[in-house]
C-alpha cells in the first residue's frame, strides 16, 4: 500500500472511531474486532515513546492520554517514555541562554543541563501523568535517575555522516544508556499504574545526563524484552528520497538509508534504537505519526498498521 493512501487510510480509521454517528451494532462489532488483539497483548509489555513534536497539541495529547488508559485497561504492561526537544528549546528561549553547537548539535553546558532536567522531569513529565490521570488512568511520572533505571555514560564520540567514521565530540551532559536496572518499572507497571518516564539519568560520577528520548526507549524495551515498541513523531513514519512514507524497512535497508543520507537528524536515534530492539528479539518496532488521534490503538488494536515497521525481514509483525 502507498504511504499516502495509508496515512489518510489511519485518519480515516479514527475518525470513524471518534464517529457520534456509527450504529450501536457497529461500534459493538469494532469491539468485538480489538478483542483477538486486546488477548495478543494482554500481561505483555509495550514501551511507547511520546515525541515532544507530537506532544504540543492538548486534543492529541488527551487521545494519547486514552489510549494509553485502554491498553493498561485491557491487561498490557504499558510503559512511556517522553521526549521534549522542542519544550527545552522554548524554554532555554524564554530564559534567554544561548547555546553553543558543535556539528549541528547543541551543547548541554551546566545552567542547560539543570534547565532540560527541570522541563523533562518536572514540566512535561507532570503534564502527561495529568492527562493519563485524567483518563481515569493511575500514571506515576519518574526518570532514569529513580531506583538507578539507567545509569548513563557521556557520549565522547558520534558518527561523522561525511565520512562515516567515528569523530571525538564534546557535546556536554548528553549520554547514553550503559546499565539498565528495569526493577522499579517492572514493580509499578505489574499493577494498576503506568509508568511515565523522563529520559535523564545519573552518570557513575553522579553527573546528570540528557538521553535522546528514542534512544531510552529502545534500550529499555530491548532489557526488558518488549513485545513492542511504538516510537510516535511528528511525521507518517520513515520518509524515502522522494518524502513517501516507507511502511516497511528490514535492519540492512535502514543501515543504507542511514548511510547515503535519507535518514538524517532526530530520525537517526530513531532508526538506531529500532535496529538494537529488533536485535533484541523485540518482534514488532514500529515509528508512527504521533499527530494521528489515537494512533497507538490503531497500530495495536487493529490490523490497519500506520507508520513505519522495522523488522528482521519485510514482514508484518504478529
Ligand atoms: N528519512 C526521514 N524520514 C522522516 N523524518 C526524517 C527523516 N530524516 C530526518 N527526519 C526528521 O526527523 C524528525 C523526527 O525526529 P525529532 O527528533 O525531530 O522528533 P521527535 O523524536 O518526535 O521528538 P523529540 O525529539 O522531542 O522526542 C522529523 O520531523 C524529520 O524532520
Ligand atoms: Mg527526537
Amino acid at each position: 500500500m502507498a504511504g499516502a493512501q495509508q496515512t489518510s487510510q489511519g485518519a480515516a480509521i479514527s475518525a470513524i472511531a471518534g464517529s457520534t454517528s456509527l450504529s450501536a451494532q457497529a461500534k459493538a462489532t469494532i469491539l468485538a474486532e480489538a478483542l483477538p488483539y486486546m488477548q495478543r497483548y494482554s500481561r505483555q509489555t509495550v514501551v511507547v515513546k511520546f515525541g515532544g513534536h507530537a506532544m504540543g497539541d492538548a486534543q492529541l495529547a488527551a487521545s494519547f492520554a486514552q489510549d494509553i488508559v485502554l491498553l493498561k485497561q485491557s491487561g498490557v504492561n504499558v510503559i512511556v517514555v517522553h521526549g521534549g526537544g522542542p519544550q527545552i528549546a522554548g524554554m532555554l528561549k524564554r530564559l534567554q541562554l544561548k547555546s553553543e553547537f558543535v556539528h549541528g548539535l547543541r551543547v548541554t553546558d551546566k545552567p542547560t543541563v539543570e534547565v532540560v532536567e527541570m522541563v523533562l522531569a518536572g514540566l512535561i513529565n507532570k503534564d502527561i501523568v495529568t492527562s493519563i490521570n485524567r483518563q481515569g488512568g493511575k500514571a506515576v511520572g519518574i526518570s532514569g535517575k529513580d531506583a538507578n533505571l539507567v545509569i548513563a555514560r557521556k557520549i565522547t564520540e558520534m558518527m561523522d555522516p561525511e565520512s562515516n567514521l567515528m569523530k571525538a565530540v564534546d557535546i556536554g551532559y548528553v549520554g547514553d544508556p550503559a546499565e539498565i536496572n528495569p526493577h522499579i518499572v517492572e514493580v509499578i507497571s505489574q499493577s494498576d499504574l503506568i509508568p511515565v518516564i523522563a529520559p535523564v539519568a545519573m552518570s557513575r560520577e553522579g553527573e546528570t545526563l540528557n538521553i535522546n528520548a528514542d534512544t531510552f526507549a529502545s534500550a529499555l524495551a530491548a532489557r526488558m524484552k518488549a513485545k513492542r515498541l511504538l516510537l510516535l513523531t511528528d511525521v507518517a513514519g520513515v520518509l524515502d528520497k522522494n518524502k513517501t512514507l516507507l511502511p516497511r524497512l528490514t535492519i540492512e535497508e535502514a543501515r543504507g538509508l542511514m548511510r547515503d543520507g535519507t535518514i538524517t537528524e532526530g530520525m537517526i536515534p530513531k532508526v538506531e534504537g529500532c535496529i538494537e530492539v529488533v536485535e533484541a528479539g523485540v518482534e514488532g518496532v514500529v515509528i508512527l505519526d504521533g499527530r494521528v488521534p489515537h494512533c497507538v490503538l490503531l497500530e495495536l488494536f487493529t490490523e490497519h498498521g500506520i507508520g513505519t515497521l522495522v523488522g528482521r525481514k519485510a514482514k508484518k509483525a504478529g
